[in-house]
């Protein structure tokens, strides 16, 4: 399947953010890639939902949230509600993540779990099949702009080759530190969504930056 890239609004200039929005709907990507932190499963503090909402009132590609929060359930039907369609929570913050998981499929989004750097991808094996897609932070969550951990590789091809028999359509998602040297190396470990916020955002031509991850250029 064809490369998703989806851009990370925390990079953008929320000052200009329905520019930004509209930057995003006339180029390449695929997706808009919402971080939600609530400064307590991570060390920083980003946007809720008056701003998901107004980036999905003009959104035209489907919003796909990353829970960076303790507690996710008590918030799964309000992102069903503003639009969301892809929504991954924590492994590290769900105490009983096959039923958080449950949960967010009857909600008729795409449900997606996701790994801290430190936390190694046999943690996957039994909720495998049961997810829509996995999520590596190939940086430690809480922040844009930092540089990309390099063992993320590994771990993507790990999770690729549990799913080959156990989970054939998973999706495998990566976010952090990625740009258009490590975009290739990616997607050949098995990555088929790139998140990337800085390398699109600070770039002289955020769309061509998202041409060059889709690998156009
Ligand atoms: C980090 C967030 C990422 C971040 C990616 O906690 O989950 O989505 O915004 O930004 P870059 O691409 O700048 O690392
Ligand atoms: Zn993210």
């Amino acid at each position: 399947m064809a490369t998703l890239i989806a851009p990370s609004m925390l990079s953008a200039d929320f000052g200009r953010l329905a520019e930004e929005i509209d930057m995003v709907n006339s180029s390449d990507a695929d997706l808009f890639h919402l971080d939600i932190m609530d400064g307590v499963f991570v060390p920083n503090i980003s946007y809720g939902f008056p701003v998901v909402k107004a980036i999905s009132r003009l959104a035209r590609r489907p919003l796909d949230a990353h829970l960076m929060i303790v507690d996710p359930d008590r918030y799964v039907e309000m992102f069903a509600d503003a639009g969301v369609k892809y929504l991954s929570v924590h492994i590290e913050a769900c105490t009983h993540l096959h039923r958080t998981i449950q949960n967010i499929k009857e909600r008729g989004m795409k449900a997606g779990v996701a790994l801290n750097p430190h936390t190694p991808a046999i943690m996957l094996k039994e909720i495998l099949p049961d997810a829509d897609f996995i999520l590596v932070m190939s940086v430690n969550p809480g922040f844009g702009g930092q540089s990309f951990i390099s063992s993320s590789l590994d771990k993507i091809a790990e999770i690729r080759e549990m799913a080959r028999i156990r989970a054939p359509h998973l999706l495998i998602e990566v976010d952090g530190g990625v740009n258009k040297e490590n975009a290739p190396l990616l997607v050949k470990a098995g990555a088929n969504i790139l998140v990337a916020g800085n390398s699109i955002f600070s770039h002289s031509s955020p769309k061509d930056a998202i041409r060059e991850l889709k690998g156009y250029i």
